[in-house]
């Protein structure tokens, strides 16, 4: 009995060496190893030996079907050959394993690229026919893919704006479709300046703002919360003010209608009003608020500077200023929370912070005006006691001086 079991497993093991059973090949057992494609194709070997895919095996088949070991044309571009990898066809096929939750998970790999593609306005559009939009292989490269955290790749964070760039900065492509040139305006902005300065930690790429596959402009009404992810307390004095419902009644771009979405920009104190303008005819209730927050900010502006003038003086005399440098601090520390207080458009809100803004640089004047007439007076003092002093010597001199003549 044992005897005729084991040998119907020996049996049924042969089988399977045989190949007897056929298997469905998993995309990933679909092994680089013993691949030939390269002879024919060193070009794109070299790129794909450089790249990410390489290192665990998937090959060129891998995504291009085929008979990897085959040397001569005609059978390797047969069986599961693709043929030509049309841009219509490249998403569904990189889904082929990134959407494969089993084949994903060993490398912790997350499986929704393909899903948030299909929703985002690039996999729309090509879905209606429109093949300029972006593939991925547009993004990542096709044959020398990198993971996101390589430096070298297109999608390394300090890259995204030149990889996004290579279409939305694209003059052609912008004169055809009529579209703003994005790019370059972001490329002036504070937020690519900070990104390059500080590798990316917290300044917006292009796709902080849109999404990484689902790309998309952020709806009117969602952009306070796109922004507010990191202007946190303009965020919420904008909620505090008559913009938010405002604005949203009249499909305004909230944050962006006032300073852009690309090449944000702060304003001058002064150009304040002119902003305000833009929208509130001038003797209604908007423009007139908008001139009182441009002077008395300029004014408050004026006054710290004042100040700060005052201190550098008093520091070269030299003086003693630490607990002055202090409060100078202070004081542009309250000159900063009325500009977050801009955002709820309410005077009394704004006016508070100013007025504790020129209060503190009244008492550093004062103070130092105090200090400079103690000093004065000192000094004064000093010059009376030497010059009594000294008189005194010479007077004393000349007594002695005409004894000995006497
Ligand atoms: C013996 C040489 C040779 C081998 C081996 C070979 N190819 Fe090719 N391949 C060619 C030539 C030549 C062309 C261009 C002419 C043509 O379209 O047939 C080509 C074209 C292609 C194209 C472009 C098709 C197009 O229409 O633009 C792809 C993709 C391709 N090969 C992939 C592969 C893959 C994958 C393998 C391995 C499974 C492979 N090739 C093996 C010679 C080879
Ligand atoms: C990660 C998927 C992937 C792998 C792996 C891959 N390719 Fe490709 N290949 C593509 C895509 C996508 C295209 C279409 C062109 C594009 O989008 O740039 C392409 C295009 C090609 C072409 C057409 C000419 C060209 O460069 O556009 C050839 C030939 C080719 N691949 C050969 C190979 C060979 C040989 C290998 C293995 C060394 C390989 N590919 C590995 C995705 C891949
Ligand atoms: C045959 C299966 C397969 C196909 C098809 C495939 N990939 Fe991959 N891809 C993998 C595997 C497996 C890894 C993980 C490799 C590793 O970490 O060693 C990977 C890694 C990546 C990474 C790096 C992820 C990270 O964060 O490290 C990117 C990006 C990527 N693939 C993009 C693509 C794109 C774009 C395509 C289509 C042009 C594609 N892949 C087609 C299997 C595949
Ligand atoms: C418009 C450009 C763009 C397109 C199109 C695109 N990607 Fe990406 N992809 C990126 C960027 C940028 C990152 C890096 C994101 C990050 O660092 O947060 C990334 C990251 C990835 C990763 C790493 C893991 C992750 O989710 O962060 C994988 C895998 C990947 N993409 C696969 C794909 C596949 C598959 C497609 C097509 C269905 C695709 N990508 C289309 C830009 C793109
Ligand atoms: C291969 C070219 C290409 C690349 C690369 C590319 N795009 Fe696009 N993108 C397009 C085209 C073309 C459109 C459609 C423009 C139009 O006609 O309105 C578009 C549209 C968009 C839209 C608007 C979608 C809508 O619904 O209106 C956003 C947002 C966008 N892209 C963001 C990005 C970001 C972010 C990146 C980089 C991570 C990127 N794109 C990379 C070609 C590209
Ligand atoms: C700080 C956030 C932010 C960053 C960073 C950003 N965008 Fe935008 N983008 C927006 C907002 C908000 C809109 C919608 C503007 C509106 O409704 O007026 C938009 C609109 C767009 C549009 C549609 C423009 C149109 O009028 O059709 C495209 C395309 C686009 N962005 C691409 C990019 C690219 C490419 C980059 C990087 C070079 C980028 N964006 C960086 C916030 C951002
Ligand atoms: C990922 C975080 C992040 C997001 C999202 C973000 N910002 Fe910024 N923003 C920054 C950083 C960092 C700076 C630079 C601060 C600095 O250099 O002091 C900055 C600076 C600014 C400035 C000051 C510019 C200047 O010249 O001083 C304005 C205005 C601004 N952002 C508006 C916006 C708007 C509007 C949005 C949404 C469309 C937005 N930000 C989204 C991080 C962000
Ligand atoms: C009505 C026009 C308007 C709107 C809407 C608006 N801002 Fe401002 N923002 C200003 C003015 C005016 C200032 C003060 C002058 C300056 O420093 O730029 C300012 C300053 C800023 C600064 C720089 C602060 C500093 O300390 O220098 C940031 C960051 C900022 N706003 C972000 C936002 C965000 C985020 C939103 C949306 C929630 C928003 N703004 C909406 C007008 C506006
Ligand atoms: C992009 C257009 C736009 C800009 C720029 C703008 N506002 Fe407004 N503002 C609105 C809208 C929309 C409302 C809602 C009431 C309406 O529809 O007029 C509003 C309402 C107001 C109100 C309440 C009006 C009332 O009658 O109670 C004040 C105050 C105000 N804004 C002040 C300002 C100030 C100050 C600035 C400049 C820092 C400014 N706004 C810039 C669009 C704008």
């Amino acid at each position: 009995m044992t005897n005729l079991r084991l040998c119907a497993i020996a049996a049924l093991l042969a089988l399977a060496a045989l190949g007897a059973f056929p298997r469905v090949a998993h995309p990933l057992e679909r092994a680089a190893a013993g691949e030939r494609c390269g002879t024919c194709h060193p070009k794109q070997r070299t790129l794909h030996e450089e790249g990410i895919h390489a290192r665990d095996g998937v090959g060129c088949v891998g995504c291009h079907g085929g008979v990897g070991d085959a040397t001569e044309a005609a059978a390797a571009h047969s069986g599961s050959f693709k043929g030509k990898l049309t841009r219509e066809a490249v998403p569904a096929m990189c889904a082929s394993c990134h959407a494969d939750v089993k084949a994903m998970r060993p490398y912790g790999l997350s499986t929704d690229q393909y899903a948030l593609y299909q929703q985002s306005g690039h996999g729309t559009k090509l879905r209606e026919g429109d093949r300029r939009v972006a593939v991925c292989s547009d993004c990542h490269g096709a044959h020398d893919i990198r993971s996101p955290k390589d430096p070298e790749a297109r999608t390394f964070v300090a890259n995204i704006a030149a990889t996004c760039g290579r279409c939305h900065g694209d003059a052609a492509l912008i004169r055809e479709r009529r579209l703003p040139n994005v790019h370059a305006e972001y490329g002036k902005s504070a937020h690519a300046k900070a990104l390059m300065a500080h590798g990316g930690e917290n300044a917006p790429s292009c796709v902080t703002c849109h999404g990484v596959h689902s790309a998309a402009p952020p709806e009117t009404g969602t952009i306070h919360t796109v922004c507010g992810r990191c202007h946190g307390e303009q965020r919420d004095a904008f909620a505090n003010g008559p913009h938010a419902a405002g604005m949203k009644a009249k499909n305004q771009a909230e944050c962006s209608a006032c300073h852009g979405s690309h090449e944000v920009k702060a304003f001058e104190p002064k150009d304040v009003p002119l902003e305000c303008a833009r929208c509130h005819a001038p003797m209604t209730k908007g423009a007139i608020v908008g001139r009182r927050i441009g002077r008395e900010y300029a004014a408050a502006a004026a006054h710290v500077e004042r100040a700060a003038q005052a201190v550098a003086k008093a520091s070269a005399i030299p003086m003693r200023t630490e607990d002055h440098v202090e409060r100078l601090a202070d004081a542009r520390t309250h000159l900063a929370e009325a500009r977050v207080a801009v955002h709820t458009v309410r005077l009394e809100a704004i006016e508070e912070p100013l007025r504790r803004a020129g209060k503190v640089a009244d008492e550093i004047e004062r103070d130092l005006h105090d200090r400079r007439f103690v000093a004065n007076t000192w000094k004064l003092l000093l010059i009376v006691f030497w010059f009594y002093v000294l008189g005194t010597a010479y007077l004393v001199r000349r007594a002695r001086q005409a004894t000995d003549q006497g």
